[in-house]
């Protein structure tokens, strides 16, 4: 144990009723010794030479000496290939069936005794001796995953692997869940096992509460995505390759997959980012789409503690003119921290408060946590009970740890009928007066002074009815918890979209809500680990997420405060939220300055609301994140791969926020085109690097040349922002309006812009042709300098 980890070990003693924490921890520490076979001798497999191959529908099965490899290319271009005859399914990051192989690809013999596939947009190819090359129809080398090697236990259980795989010399990695460290995946070990890094983290921790095995691998030759289908514990290590200056020999860029069990089945989607974010959520499923209100401001706090407090905030967002469409309340509402439950001393009419706000325009939005206390009187823990709801050991008996209400048990979201169960239960929370959930210490978590702080490995869990035990269950617990979550609400409010949003989840999640950062520190660190999570998540599949504008604990300095606000509000959840001891965040509490500036933020918010409306639709539609990578258009442009500080807001936007003490410039890295600065009207020219104003009031944000992007217009009224193409070239964009809260489908409008005698044209385009604009069109950087 290190220094920090000792401080950590130390706060959750002090924190949670250190002595049952440490019960707890004994009692896991020897369910886990009793449960653990001594792990023996292992036999190492690999698969051998080459036998034959049998021809299917988009590829076949390849067999070798020791193993057989199963791969199929759908007519999407996607990807599947598998050893030792693993299936697409079961699996829980799939959406729906597996994609529909190319009827008109099939295995062929290839060159040195391989076999391969041709399909229009990928080809596969299998070495002899188990190698799998996906290539660009052209031939490029995207990626190539060696022979695999197995170790498997001779008596019995599951077979450990570990899967090398080189990448061309000049690729960048990204993805692998949220990770704080990145965008940019950098030389290192990165774990597969959903964790509370026990309290607020920074850059350097790692495995934070969301992993995935999904790697995003952008190169010169092309972009794609593999990802293992595998929810075992795991570990990634990567590094980066070199280009042999002179020598001509490259080093490839290698990842290696290693994990301690479960199928090896790889998912391989290639294309331009768009195609690949595309390909991806058609697989694991569409972003549910969060109600217009839910990207508005939001605010939140551990610790409100009182109806009173609630309305002296919310009066205080009014009373300064501010904006605010949601207020989450934090377990400290809960009657003695059992979620499902109110503080009735402290939130007397809860129902009541709730339709005052919304009246008032602000939505109340609760925190609901996994964990049931033990009490026999209790009817969540009643009625769980008599479910057989409760994740149980080998012998039966119920598994439990500590959370904030004490000793717990929790609920087998890998169970269907738990599922059902425990959605219905969200019931309450509506009756209650909530319109959306925030789904907390789902990894889930057992506090421990020391160990793991989770559920033993040994616990068992009904994995859709297949049975298994902690080791496969862990990282879809949070997943499995947002499904039972979501398909609740659905049932319960059939018109409404459900709100939902996660602190743990895996591949897929999407489908279900977004997330947050989780405990995010405050401090300089924190700041730019939010936009690394964001971003992060985005190339996952995960568009809608922010980070605790402010951090998590401490108290900021006001121009850290203002900093991290700025950057929130171009982010999909914008939420100000801190713990219960940490210092305040409304905005008005860092001095009149601050307020000034954060207003303006705000309003920003406010008028660009049409614009994330748009995003939301595209992100469900197509995939693409609100929150992208600056690379995103020009994935060949090398510096904008490595370019970590700034962001683009769909296709019109580029975000640069300021992530250091002090500054009142900055360089901002541009792709290719023309770019306005929003506020002076200046105009750049992409590519390369440019210094640009940044002063206190405001974060740089520059708008693509030819952009039409849906504002509201000073009168509210919504406006389209078109901004000048620049000469000889043409733009457009696309808006989608907002269609309420219900799943009425909503119309897509595309438009384009051209200049036309020195004067800016727009044209919306049907189907039918070309139709008047009906929206008022507000037109800038015609006369940029
Ligand atoms: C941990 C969450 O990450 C944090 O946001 C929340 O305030 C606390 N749990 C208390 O519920």
């Amino acid at each position: 144990m290190d220094g920090r980890e000792l401080v950590r070990a130390a706060r959750v003693f002090t924190m949670v009723r250190g002595p049952r924490a440490m019960r707890s921890a004994w009692r896991r520490w020897r369910a886990e010794a009793r449960a653990s076979l001594p792990r023996g001798a292992e036999r190492a497999r690999v698969p051998g030479p080459v036998v034959d191959a049998e021809p299917l529908p988009g590829g076949g099965v390849v067999r070798f000496a020791r193993s057989e490899l199963l791969v199929r290319v759908a007519s999407s271009g996607t990807v599947f290939w598998s050893w030792d005859g693993a299936a697409p399914r079961p699996s829980y990051a799939l959406a729906g069936d597996p994609p529909e192989p190319d009827a008109r690809a099939a295995l062929e013999p290839d060159k040195d005794g391989g076999w391969r596939v041709v399909s229009e947009r990928v080809t596969v190819a299998v070495s002899r001796n188990g190698a799998v090359e996906v290539r660009t129809p052209g031939g490029v080398v995207l990626r190539r995953d060696l022979p695999p090697r197995w170790w498997e236990p001779v008596a019995g259980g599951p077979a450990r692997w570990v899967q090398r795989s080189e990448v061309p010399a000049d690729a960048r990695f990204f993805g692998l869940g949220g990770r704080a460290s990145g965008p940019r995946l950098r030389e290192g070990t990165y774990r597969l096992w959903n964790t509370d890094p026990r309290g607020s983290f920074g850059p350097d921790d790692d495995p934070l509460y969301i992993t995935m095995p999904v790697q995003l691998v952008v190169a010169d030759a092309g972009t794609h995505l593999a990802f293992h289908d595998n929810t075992w514990d795991g570990r990634v290590t990567l590094r980066e390759g070199g280009e042999g200056e002179g020598s001509g020999h490259d080093r490839p860029g290698l990842s290696e997959v290693r994990m301690s069990g479960g199928p090896l089945r790889c998912w391989v989607v290639v294309g331009t980012p768009a195609r690949v974010l595309r390909g991806w959520t058609a697989l694991t499923g569409a972003p549910a789409l969060p109600p217009a209100w839910a990207l508005g401001p939001q605010h939140a706090r551990w610790g409100f503690g009182s109806e009173h407090e609630v309305r002296r905030v919310v009066a205080g967002y009014r009373e300064r003119g501010l904006p605010l469409s949601a207020l989450h309340l934090d377990i400290d509402h809960y009657d003695g921290h059992r979620v499902f439950t109110v503080d009735r001393k402290r939130f007397p009419d809860l129902p009541g408060l709730a339709r005052e706000l919304r009246a008032a325009g602000v939505r109340l939005v609760s925190i609901v946590d996994p964990a049931v206390k033990v009490e026999p009187g209790g009817p969540v823990y009643r009625g769980g009970r008599a479910a057989g709801a409760f994740v149980r050991d080998a012998r039966g008996r119920e598994v439990r740890g500590v959370v904030w209400p004490g000793e717990c048990v929790y609920p087998d979201f890998t169970d269907p009928a738990v599922r059902r169960w425990w959605g219905g239960l969200y019931e309450e929370r509506l009756a209650q007066g909530f319109s959306g959930v925030w789904h907390d210490m789902n990894e889930p978590v057992s506090f421990t002074p020391f160990g793991d702080m989770t559920l033993p490995r040994s616990a068992r869990h009904a994995l859709e009815g297949r049975g298994g035990d902690h080791r496969e269950a862990h990282n879809v617990y949070g997943l499995a918890m947002a499904g039972a979550g979501y398909e609740g609400l659905r049932r319960l409010r059939p018109d409404e979209r459900p709100f939902l949003f996660s602190r743990s989840g895996w591949a897929g999640m999407q489908r279900y809500g977004g997330t947050w950062s989780g405990d995010v520190s405050t401090g300089w660190p924190g700041l730019r680990a939010s936009l690394s999570l964001v971003l992060g998540l985005g190339l996952c599949g995960v568009p809608y997420s922010g980070p605790d504008v402010g951090g998590f604990d401490g108290s900021p300095s006001p121009e850290l405060f203002l900093r991290w606000f700025q950057l929130g509000a171009w982010l999909p959840l914008f939420r100000t939220h801190a713990a219960i001891d940490a210092g305040r965040r409304e905005p008005w509490e860092f001095g009149p300055e601050v307020l000034e500036h954060a207003r303006a933020a705000l309003a920003g918010r406010e008028r660009l609301r049409p614009y994330f409306v748009t995003l939301a639709h595209l992100a469900r539609l197509t995939g693409a994140p609100y929150a992208r990578p600056v690379w995103w258009g020009a994935p060949e442009d090398r510096a904008l791969r490595d370019c970590e500080d700034a962001f683009l807001l769909g296709d019109a936007l580029l975000v640069a926020p300021v992530l250091a003490r002090g500054a009142d410039r900055r360089a901002v890295r541009l792709p290719r085109g023309r770019w306005y600065d929003t506020v002076t009207g200046s105009a750049y020219e992409g590519p390369g690097q440019v210094l640009v104003d940044a002063p206190l009031s405001r974060i740089p944000v520059l708008a693509r040349a030819g952009a039409v992007i849906p504002v509201r217009g000073e009168d509210g009224a919504e406006e389209l922002e078109v901004w000048a193409p620049a000469p000889g070239r043409t733009g457009g964009g696309v808006v989608v309006r907002d269609v309420g809260d219900g799943w009425e489908r909503a119309e897509i409008e595309r438009y384009t812009t051209r200049l036309v005698d020195g004067a800016v044209r727009v044209e919306r385009v049907t189907d039918e042709g070309v139709v008047a604009v009906a929206a008022r069109v507000r037109v800038r950087g015609l006369d940029a300098g």
